[in-house]
């Protein structure tokens, strides 16, 4: 299948990408495995001694612990013994800072060392291990961890630059502006989406179709393509923020409409459509005025401020076909109850069956589909050009982001297409 890998562009993709096993293996060895910092969780769900979140680095197992000293450890989530999960539960703690596989109850600490073997010297001088049988030797596989206000990165990968330097300046401003304070996680959303994770990758970075896919957006004021807005990659172009301004005047949702290519089935009144119109509402909390960040992160996490809904959305690949995505909801840990409120009832507008999201899992099952069993068909990429520039503005007219994905993805890829049949 090397003929795919060598065949595509940034700019025209062909679409066995999608579709092929050999690939998605590879993906998983020189991409998630590779040298590079995968998104897994919040310190917040990480509160105290003991605390630990298991998760996933592509469709690696892995669990994230805190150990009794405050410190983060990582490791795979596959027992020395015979490969069992040790971890089985979502988040929790562990009181005693041990976990136990529970097939034959080989107990690991938070860093994943190796602590205890039952019957290990056998039973009145039968059975057991051989007596040159070395803890320290059977361990969990560790992994490197490191954090940027808050966010937890893993890497496989020694050869991994620094976390700040592989997300490159443009992209920490934003994490840092987002996890400006302390925050608290308010919630969770899983999506499962049959279609392969590089198609919601793109999607993420695909500026194009928000006002033209997602009419709740025109149609109820909330962007428009004339809205001041840009998009930044970093120099790979792995990595994407776009940013919208709210209105410096609110000039109704009737000129949202006018811009907006067809209308929301029976939505002709913007808000008065709504029972309740207080899910629009937007708090200006941040001192720059942008109302929408969507920030993109390779390989695998999207982290957004919609209104004023704060959220990670992290993709997990369950196979080549099938992509779960994760969203944690937060929210800042001084905010008050009405905050939270709010906070909690702007969440209807993202997420599995959020307003102007919930059209997204569909757009990856469609492209899923209509690819399945090309041989050497492309994607065109080409709105706005075909080469990568570093920032546009404003967004929807252009597809510079997925053509910086394709670039990244393609640079870290190179190899497999050598190895593959
Ligand atoms: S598989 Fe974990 S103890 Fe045997
Ligand atoms: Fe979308």
């Amino acid at each position: 299948m090397k003929d795919a890998l060598a065949a595509s562009a940034p700019q025209a993709v062909d679409a066995r990408v999608y579709h092929d096993l050999e690939i998605f293996a590879e993906e998983q060895l020189r991409i998630f495995r590779g040298p590079v910092w995968v998104y897994v969780a919040l310190e917040a769900e990480l509160d105290g001694p003991g605390a630990f979140k298991s998760t996933f680095v592509g469709d690696t197992p892995v669990v994230v612990t805190r150990d009794g000293d405050g410190a983060l450890h990582a490791w795979v989530n596959r027992c020395a013994h015979k490969g069992a999960l040790v971890c089985r539960t979502p988040r929790g703690r562990a009181t005693d800072g041990s976990f136990v596989c529970v097939y034959h109850q080989w107990a690991y600490d938070a860093q994943g060392n190796l602590r205890g073997v039952p019957f290990r010297r056998g039973l009145k001088g039968i059975g057991g291990m051989a007596q040159e049988f070395d803890l320290t030797q059977h361990g969990l596989q560790k992994l490197r961890v490191a954090t940027l206000c808050g966010m937890v990165f893993l890497s496989f990968d020694e050869k991994a630059p620094p976390l700040e330097q592989f997300l490159g300046e443009a992209m920490c401003h934003y994490i840092r502006r987002v996890f400006n304070r302390p925050v608290r996680v308010l919630g969770y959303a899983r999506q499962n989406m049959r279609g392969n994770w590089k198609l919601y990758s793109e999607n993420s970075r695909d500026g194009y179709h928000g006002g033209l896919l997602h009419l709740f957006y025109p149609t109820f004021g909330i962007y428009r393509p004339s809205q001041e807005s840009a998009g930044e990659v970093d120099e790979v172009g792995f990595h994407n923020a776009f940013t919208v301004s709210k209105p410096s005047q609110q000039d109704g949702y009737e000129s949202y409409q006018r811009e907006a290519n067809r209308e929301m089935s029976g939505a002709t009144a913007g808000a008065e459509m709504l029972h309740d119109p207080s899910v629009l509402a937007f708090r200006p909390e941040f001192d720059d005025n942008i109302a929408l960040l969507i920030q993109s992160l390779f390989p695998s996490v999207v982290l957004q401020q919609i209104q004023n809904t704060l959220a990670t959305r992290q993709i997990v690949t369950r196979g080549v076909d099938e992509t779960e995505l994760v969203w944690t909801y937060f929210g800042y840990a001084d905010d008050d109850e009405a905050m939270t409120r709010h906070r909690i009832r702007n969440i209807n507008l993202v997420g599995p069956a959020g307003y102007i999201s919930m059209e997204d899992g569909e757009a990856v099952e469609l492209c899923q589909q209509g690819t399945a069993g090309t041989e050497g068909w492309k994607s065109f990429v080409e709105m706005g050009g075909d080469g990568l520039v570093p920032r546009v503005e404003p967004i929807g007219l252009d597809e510079n982001a997925v053509r910086g994905f394709w670039k990244g993805y393609l640079s870290l890829m190179k190899g497999a297409a050598e190895v593959l049949p």
